[in-house]
Formats: structure tokens, sequence, C-alpha cells
């Protein structure tokens, strides 16, 4: 029992998820009500030590927020720390989070946990071999629309899952005559940009810890947007892919299909939706929402195009319950890898599993090179 505290090495808070989901919304976050509960009632302070490029910016959000420590040594940060923790751009992710490992550290970062599947197998096996603790994030999975999605599919509410269509994306401005709202690097292949590295590793473990391990892909990936202009007002050649349309094989039969776009215009409820039907129901979760329709209460639509459509479809799916207090999905993911370094609590969001998303991202643009469907072999 007891308070002990946790020194964590932040690398890349100066970055839109470092700052605030992982730095305000998490740490400091978990810090404010006093720490992450153990189970035998004690509790773990994190000591946030900020590491970056910018000395100066990292100052700032030291001050801003009371930290005591910031440092663009990773080395010297590595030395005081218990946990390294990675936000930085993704092609920067591998050699920092090796070098972590190798100083035995537990190690902690965003998806995807490398641009290639070598690499995401090299940093699992490392992790693996030094015995250190790994997670990667999958913030997806604790979002309130996912999480009632999932208790209906625990729930047996679909009968046979036949099939998932997830739909993904909003328009990113292009930098000209608005600001983008995405960083330009996500926009340059160069620099581990691109929307099927970015978002396939999401679909990946949404579909797998919702539905069942994915057999096999076809993705079409495509550069809708050719040229941007970046956050200095310099015109750039967009290299990666803005919009991906991909069709997933699942276990059991499930077929997924998911668009993901940066030049899409939002007519939706929410900037993600995923629809699942089954033999006995279906829903449509988004990040907060979700709706189901049992079979019970389906309709009947008879196909008559000489009519207007008079029946009001979405009237007729009901609202699925809260029944329960939904925290900051990257702060439940905190205050859960904290555990499992601190008391070996059980954390599937492993390096593996990153592995897995990182392969369904590479096979994925591979299949979109080469036209064809692609199996996804076991890692
Ligand atoms: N889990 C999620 O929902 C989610 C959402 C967006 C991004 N991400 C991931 O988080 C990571 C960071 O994304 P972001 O949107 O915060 O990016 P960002 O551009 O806002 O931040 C990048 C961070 O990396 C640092 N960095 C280190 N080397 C760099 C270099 N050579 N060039 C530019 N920056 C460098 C920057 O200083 C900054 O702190 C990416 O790997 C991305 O895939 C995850």
């Amino acid at each position: 029992m007891g308070v002990r505290t946790l020194g964590v090495a932040m690398n890349g808070v100066t970055g839109r998820m470092g700052y605030r989901q992982h730095l305000v919304r998490s740490v400091l976050a978990i810090n404010e009500q006093g720490g992450v509960a153990l189970s035998d009632g004690g509790r773990v302070v994190l000591e946030p030590i900020l590491v970056g490029r910018d000395a100066a910016k990292l100052g700032d959000i030291a001050a801003r927020h009371g930290i005591g420590e910031y440092t663009t040594d990773l080395d010297a940060a590595l030395e005081r720390c218990d946990v390294y923790f990675d936000s930085q751009i993704t092609h920067a992710r591998v050699k920092s989070v090796l070098k972590a490992i190798d100083a035995g550290k537990h190690v902690y970062a965003e998806k995807p946990t490398a641009e290639t599947v070598a690499e995401a197998v090299a940093l699992a096996a490392a992790a693996s071999a030094k015995k250190v603790k790994n997670g990667v994030v999958q913030d997806k999975l604790f979002l309130p629309g996912l999480l009632k999605l999932k208790r209906l599919v625990d729930s047996g509410f679909f009968g046979r899952i036949l099939s998932v269509r997830g739909e993904f994306g909003y328009w990113v401005f292009e930098g000209d005559w608005q600001e983008a709202q995405r960083p330009s690097w996500n926009y340059r292949a160069q620099d581990g940009g691109g929307i099927v590295l970015d978002m396939f590793p999401h679909w990946h473990y949404v579909m797998e810890n919702l539905f069942g391990r994915v057999r096999s892909v076809y993705a079409q990936a495509v550069t809708h947007i050719p040229e941007r202009v970046d956050e200095r007002g310099d015109r750039y050649e967009a290299t990666a892919d803005d919009a991906a349309y991909g069709v997933f094989e699942i276990e059991g039969g499930i077929i997924a299909q998911i668009n993901s776009s940066w030049a899409v215009r939002v007519n939706r409820d929410e900037l993600v939706e995923f629809q699942v039907d089954g033999t006995h129901g279906s829903a449509v979760a988004g990040l907060r929402g979700c709706r189901a329709q049992h079979r019970a209460l389906t309709p009947k639509p008879v196909w008559n195009p000489d009519l207007p459509a008079t029946a009001r479809f979405r009237d007729g799916w009901q609202e699925v319950p809260d029944n329960a207090e939904f925290d900051n999905g990257f702060k439940v993911q905190w205050e859960r890898f904290v555990r499992h370094v601190v008391e070996d609590a059980p954390f599937p969001n492993d390096f593996a599993s990153g592995a897995r998303g990182v392969q369904l991202a590479e096979l994925g643009l591979r299949s979109s090179a080469e036209g064809r469907r692609i199996t996804v072999a076991d890692l």
C-alpha cells in the first residue's frame, strides 16, 4: 500500500497527440486524481520527464504545467526513468524505442509502432528478449461508442455477424486559403505519412478485438489531392495516400469494408461510424453513440423508385444506453499500462498486436500496388 512514483520519459510532447491526449488528458489527469489505483489499495503517481528536440518549447510546457524535468538528451532521460513513452512522428519512433529497450526500460508507444512489419516485429522481439513491458496505444477500443458496440457483440445481440461497414474521414484543408488541420508530414510518404499507415493499424485492432482475426485484405489507396501547403506556407507534393478503400475478411466469414479518407465531406453523425449487420440485429456505432435495430423491429422496405420514400428509416433504431461512465480512452489505457508495469496486470495491447496492425497497413499498400487481395499470414 502507499503511494509510489513511476518516472515516465515522454518523447513527442510538443506534438498534437503527445501534448493534449497523453500529457494533459492522461498523465497529468492521473496525477490530479491522486494517481493510478492498484489492486492492493496503493497508488502510483507519474513523474513526467519531457523529452524532445526543442528545449524552449519543452521549457514552456514544463513551466505551464509545473513539470520539474525536461531535456533534449534522450540518453539522460532514459537514465532517470522507469517507462519510456513515444508519440513522436512515426518515422522517428523505432530508433528511440529500441534505445529505451536497450536501456532496459518499459516501453509504451503511439501507433503505428513502426513503418514496416520487419521493424515492428524487431521491436516486439527486442522488448521480449529484454523482458521489458511493452504496449501500443489502441485508444479507439475505449471510445464510448465502441464499448457499447462491444457490449452488443458480447451479449450475442447480432446472432451471426455478417458484415461491418466503416466510414471514416473528413475534409483536411489543403493549406492554401485555409490552414490544414493536420501536420504536413501526414501527406509525405518519405516522412512516414499516408492514411493507410495511419488508420489501418486502428482498424486492425478494432476488428481483432470486436470481431476476430483479419484473414485477408484488398485495398485501393489513392492520393486525391496531389499538392498541399505546409505549416510555413510553402507548396509541397503530397507523396502519400490520402484515401483508402479497403475490404477485409475476418475469421468466421465476416466481411468488413472500411473507407478512410481525408478528402471527404462529412454527411454522418460522427467522424467515424461502423455499421454491423447480423442475422438477429444490426447496430451503428460512432465515437460516442451507438444505435441498434433488432430483427423483430426491422421494417420491410419495398423498392419502388416511382414513389418518394416516406418511411423514416432512422427512426426505427434505438439508442444503446451508456450504463456506465466513460473516461478518456487514452487515460484509461495509460492506467492499464501502469498497472501492467507495477503489478503485472494483463495488457493485451502489446508490441506483437502493434506489429499485426503495421502488417495490415503494409499488406494494404501492397494490395493496392499489385491490384489484388492478399492473405494475412500469422506473424
Ligand atoms: N492514437 C491516435 O488516435 C493518433 C492520432 C494521431 C496521431 N497518432 C500518432 O501519433 C504520432 C504523432 O502524431 P501527431 O499528430 O501528434 O504529430 P505532430 O506532428 O503533432 O507531433 C510530432 C512530434 O514528433 C516530434 N518529432 C520528432 N522528430 C521529428 C521530425 N523529424 N519531424 C517532425 N517532428 C518530429 C515533434 O517535435 C512532435 O513533438 C504519430 O505516430 C501518429 O501516427 C495517433
